[in-house]
């Protein structure tokens, strides 16, 4: 394979904005990828005082690479193949050259703090905390109780296990283990959560260690579960890259990971973009999605797993219509309910407009109301 250079326009070298656009470039590159094409993104080289970022991929064909951007949703400047002074600055260590930086390395190893000029993690990751502080979860969580369920009895939850639920909520996976008869624990950052997950706990009679926890810095030992898992979670984790870490330390070697995640290609991944196209994600911000993509996955797990593969499954969602699933979503579900605050009242109507449209386009057409899949997928791994 041969490796071709993209050229993308960036208006004012807006840093997130170049970001995002990596992100989805990176995301479309796996995707083919996993279709069985010869084409693989490497990384990416900005530019803010050109307006510019240049996206470097291997592939068969400039073609594919071209397709690559087009199913990302970029439009590309130009695209030729890498010259060697460009291969040579790539390989390069050094973050800078001609004020650029270098926002990512490798298709699975993707960083967002490589450069000097890279957003505050920790600062992203305390507004998240409170994104999903806000609406009421609790009212939507119900919705992906079967998810939890399909990720417990995928990876095999058993009686003998210690069992770690990443990003818990209200407690799904946790209280499934628990129904096992595992030994359970949950951590989440939202404290209002957690409580309704002891409540719930409380009300079956199950044993469920719940502690407030950050999924970027769990506070147990190395190897200390059998079986880490986390459903629609840590997905949503500021630092994808230490949330990968993470999840690899607490797991024992032999021990499982289960993660069960929206794909960016079925009907939440649709949703988050199109909060995105209304109210640009936060600084830093990596799309969550990219956790669907067994690729992606692998690569956050990196070399502590082996043996990673994954299921791809949908859950059925019935609303009275349209309409009433965006009001849930803009009434109850942090992320949409926080960006919708963001937006005056036209800029509200338009959201909402549009997520009524996307979840018109995923109606099954059964009648007796609004009725859609939703896609997610399930990566598993071995700790070695
Ligand atoms: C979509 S909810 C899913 C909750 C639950 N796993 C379920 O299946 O219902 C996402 C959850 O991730 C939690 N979360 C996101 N980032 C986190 C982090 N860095 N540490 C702990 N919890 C996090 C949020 O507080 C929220 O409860």
């Amino acid at each position: 394979m041969a490796e071709y250079l993209v050229e993308l326009y960036v208006a004012q070298g807006d840093h997130v904005a170049a970001q995002h656009h990596v992100a989805l470039a990176e995301q479309a590159g796996a995707d083919l990828a996993r279709e069985g094409r010869a084409v693989r993104f490497l990384r990416s080289i900005f530019v803010p005082e050109d307006d510019t970022c240049f996206l470097l991929y291997e592939a068969d064909s400039a073609a594919l690479v071209t397709e690559a951007v087009g199913r990302a949703g970029l439009r590309l400047e130009h695209v030729s193949a890498a010259t060697t002074s460009v291969a040579g600055a790539h390989e390069s260590s050094a973050d800078t050259t001609k004020g650029t930086s270098m926002t990512s390395t490798t298709s699975s190893t993707t960083s967002s703090t490589t450069s000097g000029t890279g957003p505050d993690l920790k600062e992203l990751r305390d507004k998240q905390q409170k994104v999903w502080s806000s609406g009421d979860y609790n009212k939507i969580a119900a919705l992906t109780v079967p998810v939890s369920e399909h990720l417990v009895d995928h990876v095999g939850v058993g009686p003998t296990d210690r069992v770690l639920d990443v990003a818990t909520g209200t407690g799904h996976v946790a209280l499934a283990a628990a129904r096992r008869s595992a030994e359970s624990v949950g951590i989440d950052y939202v404290p209002a959560l957690l409580d309704i997950a002891r409540r719930r706990a409380e009300a079956e009679d199950l044993v469920v260690e719940l502690a407030e926890a950050d999924a970027e810095h769990l506070p147990y030992d190395d190897a200390s579960f059998d079986v880490v898992l986390s459903a629609i979670g840590v997905m949503f984790a500021a630092d994808h890259d230490a949330a990968g870490r993470e999840l690899v330390r607490v797991t024992r070697p032999g021990g499982r990971i289960g993660l069960a995640s929206w794909t960016p290609e079925g009907f939440v991944g649709g949703m988050l973009r199109t909060v995105g196209a209304h109210v640009s994600p936060p600084p830093g911000a990596q799309p969550a999605t990219r956790w669907g993509t067994e690729e992606v996955v692998a690569g956050l797990l990196g070399e502590g797993v082996t043996d990673v593969s994954s299921v791809t499954a949908t859950v059925r969602q019935r609303f009275t219509d349209a309409a009433e699933f965006a009001d849930l979503f803009l009434t109850w579900y942090g992320p949409t309910y926080a960006a919708a605050g963001r937006l005056d009242d036209e800029g509200r109507a338009a959201l909402r407009a549009d997520l009524v449209a996307l979840a018109e386009s995923h109606d099954r057409g059964e009648g007796g109301g609004l009725v859609c899949d939703w896609e997610y997928r399930i990566v598993t791994a071995t700790r070695r």
